[in-house]
């Protein structure tokens, strides 16, 4: 008799601890090769990088192997948009002809195989074929987020040097309508670094004027070419950059190596997320973001899932049940969002009046990430939809969840406030200042145990030094996550705070350096600290504290608008900064730093200790007076 034995979560990750190389070429095998590697990893002196001898595309396993396959009428996108009140289901062969002739397209422009290209795109189905089109002919993207403003995207053609961008004329947040085409030109016009041409996805809702010369309409450019094929790559081409931000304002250009990312995308989706091909994946975040990278794109069409790209937000489009309409619609299974929608959610509907009307027996399971999921939101949403509600850990760097509860394999009991345990591939540790490991349940930083599994960024774009120096430097033969928290004695992992300038607005990731480096450049300021408060909508909100130049006697409104506008133009309205104060001074210790971490207790009402290195702690008074003048707590 075949006696059958329960796998779960603890024997498939001892299975890793025991022999990763086996583990990781078993996982390979989910994956089509031109030519399979000869093993899984290569390691050198500073970084290790997987699959490095194979010759793979992944524009191939995403779109037409699954063809090959006979499963080219299965539904690739199911594209959802109530800003436009358009629906489109865009079948496996379709995306295939559109991507291939879009690549054609490039081809004929002169795009091979290393070139960049920048897409700046809104949540329309041209943005994922843009990313298939580059990853066709190993192009490599770096899709730029809408919500940036010029010098943003300016920052990011100077960095990344594309030979084109593929821009949308518009995008729709709510009911504005975005103008892409000035913040476009306007980033082109101030980067020292110009693009070959443009290519433009003129949008009904509002047509872009062209570049004679320089701009290609996106139509004009499939219309004049022939389809190509898949471009062989070898295993550790960079797919894609995606641009993220680090303590300063330079965003930190994350490179995503092709097999790896594959492997470990493929891998997620059955183990962590518990769908096979087939089901229908809805992951509501944006294309400019790793979530939208990995989970809108990548991860469901490598699985040969149904993905739905929903353009609108979780309110006002056209209201608070949007979500559960397009569950029972197209029969979701797996839904991916960050906490805060919820919160927005809960926020206009708490007793979910919304969600009866709606047939949810579909959907199976709900994860979150990108910020903390706080209990309150856990709880809510495990009230109202009655399905497991999973928190789980990444970041831009990892390209796939750190720690999970891994659905697919085992669902292990929830504890709220945590992402439960690390997933095969993560030796996570909590180090003290020295590096070493501490007690279960004592707070550090989360480091993770060298080498970092396949798909985790194997450099920044061009700058291997500020890679060793952001994340391999500080505790050698770890990589520095950024967070701190802790681990319980059942090996469930606590995400408590960043241990950077790094906050988390709506689950967006900014960097208070660089909304400092725009305020600093203000004429009047003399000095300024930004922190990000407690938001109970969006988590964390930038406030920034400033400090006029002496003899500067305009009125303080004017130059606090002044600012924020300054930010919303440089950086974007994404970083949502709107609150600041006029202070004096601004709290230091003797030798000079500022004391972000306890005007941040002040501002969120902690308990805090008077700061032994302190200056002058009458100045700690002076920053309360002016946190209640901008209006901070809100409401
Ligand atoms: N293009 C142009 N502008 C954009 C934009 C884009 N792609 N995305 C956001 N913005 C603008 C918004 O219109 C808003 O502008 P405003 O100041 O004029 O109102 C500003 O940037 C801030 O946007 P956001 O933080 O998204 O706030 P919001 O009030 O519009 O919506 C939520 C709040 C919670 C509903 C929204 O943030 C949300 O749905 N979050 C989901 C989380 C998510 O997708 N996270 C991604 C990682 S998983
Ligand atoms: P990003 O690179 O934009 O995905 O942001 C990554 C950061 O978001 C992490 O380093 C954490 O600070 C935070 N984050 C992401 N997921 C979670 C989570 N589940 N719990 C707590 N913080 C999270």
């Amino acid at each position: 008799m075949k006696v059958e034995y329960f796998v779960g979560y603890d024997d498939v990750y001892a299975k890793w601890q025991l022999n990763p190389e086996t583990f990781w070429m078993e996982a390979a095998e989910g994956i089509d090769w031109f030519k399979k590697p000869s093993r899984a990893l290569f390691e050198d002196e500073n970084t290790s990088s997987w699959f490095k001898d194979s010759s793979v595309n992944c524009c191939w396993n995403a779109v037409d192997r699954h063809v090959e396959a006979g499963n080219g009428d299965l539904t690739a996108i199911l594209y959802d948009s109530p800003v436009t009140l358009t629906k489109r289901a865009i079948s496996y062969s379709e995306l295939q002809k559109k991507v291939a002739l879009l690549a054609g397209g490039l081809r004929n422009k002169g795009i091979i195989a290393g070139d960049r290209v920048i897409i700046y795109m809104p949540m329309v189905p041209e943005a994922i074929e843009a990313m298939l089109a580059c990853a066709r002919l190993g192009a490599i993207h770096s899709v730029v987020f809408g919500g940036f403003a010029s010098n943003e995207l300016a920052t990011r053609i100077n960095d990344a040097k594309p030979k084109a961008i593929i821009a949308g004329s518009c995008g729709i947040e709510g009911n504005k309508v975005i103008d892409y085409k000035p913040l476009l030109d306007g980033a082109i016009e101030i980067s020292a670094h110009k693009p070959l041409f443009c290519v433009i996805h003129q949008r009904d809702q509002l047509k872009a004027t062209l570049l004679t010369g320089r701009d290609v309409d996106w139509d004009d450019l499939k219309t004049n070419s022939a389809p190509v094929d898949c471009v062989p790559v070898s295993g550790d081409h960079p797919l894609y950059i995606l641009y993220t931000s680090g303590t300063t304002g330079e965003p930190k250009g994350v490179v995503r190596p092709t097999a790896g990312h594959m492997v470990a995308l493929h891998w997620s989706m059955s183990n962590i997320f518990d769908v096979n091909p087939g089901d229908v994946y809805w992951a509501a975040s944006d294309v400019g973001w790793v979530v939208g990278h990995s989970y809108i794109v990548y991860a469901p069409l490598l699985n040969g899932n149904t993905t739905v790209l929903f353009e609108g937000k979780p309110v006002g489009t056209p209201d608070a049940g949007t979500f559960w309409r397009i569950m029972d619609e197209y029969k979701v299974k797996t839904f991916f969002t960050a906490p805060t929608a919820f919160r927005a959610i809960k926020r206009e509907d708490p007793l979910g009046n919304l969600v009866s009307g709606y047939d949810l027996t579909s959907l199976k399971a709900i994860f979150l990430a990108g910020e903390r999921a706080d209990p309150d939101t856990i709880n809510w949403a495990s009230k109202m939809l009655n399905v497991p509600i999973i928190d789980h850990w990444w970041q831009t760097e990892t390209g796939s969840p750190m720690a999970a509860n891994p659905l697919g394999i085992e669902q292990l009991p929830i504890k709220l406030g945590s992402p439960s345990v690390a997933m095969p591939g993560w030796n996570i540790q909590v180090l003290d200042d020295q590096g070493l490991a501490v007690e279960a349940g004592e707070l550090g930083a989360i480091a993770v145990k060298l080498p970092l599994p396949p798909g985790s960024a194997t450099t920044l774009w061009k700058a291997q030094e500020r890679y060793m120096k952001s994340y391999l430097d500080t505790f050698p033969g770890y990589y520095e996550t950024g967070d701190s928290g802790y681990i319980d004695i059942d090996g469930y992992i606590y995400i408590m705070a960043r241990t950077d300038d790094v906050i988390n607005v709506a689950g967006h990731r900014l960097s208070t350096g660089a909304i400092e480096e725009v305020l600093a450049g203000h004429p009047d300021i003399a000095e300024c600290a930004v922190i990000g408060v407690s938001d109970p909508l969006k988590g964390q909100l930038p406030l920034g504290f400033l400090c006029l130049n002496s003899g500067c006697n305009r009125k303080h409104n004017d130059i606090l608008a002044e600012v924020i506008s300054d930010v919303r133009g440089k950086i974007g309205p994404v970083a949502s900064f709107k609150l600041a104060c006029v202070v004096d001074r601004l709290p230091k210790t003797r030798s000079g730093k500022i004391l972000r971490a306890t005007m941040l207790s002040i501002a969120n009402g902690k308990e805090y200790k008077m700061p032994a290195t302190i200056d002058d702690p009458t100045i700690l008074k002076e920053i309360s007076v002016a946190l209640s003048s901008c209006g901070y707590p809100i409401g």
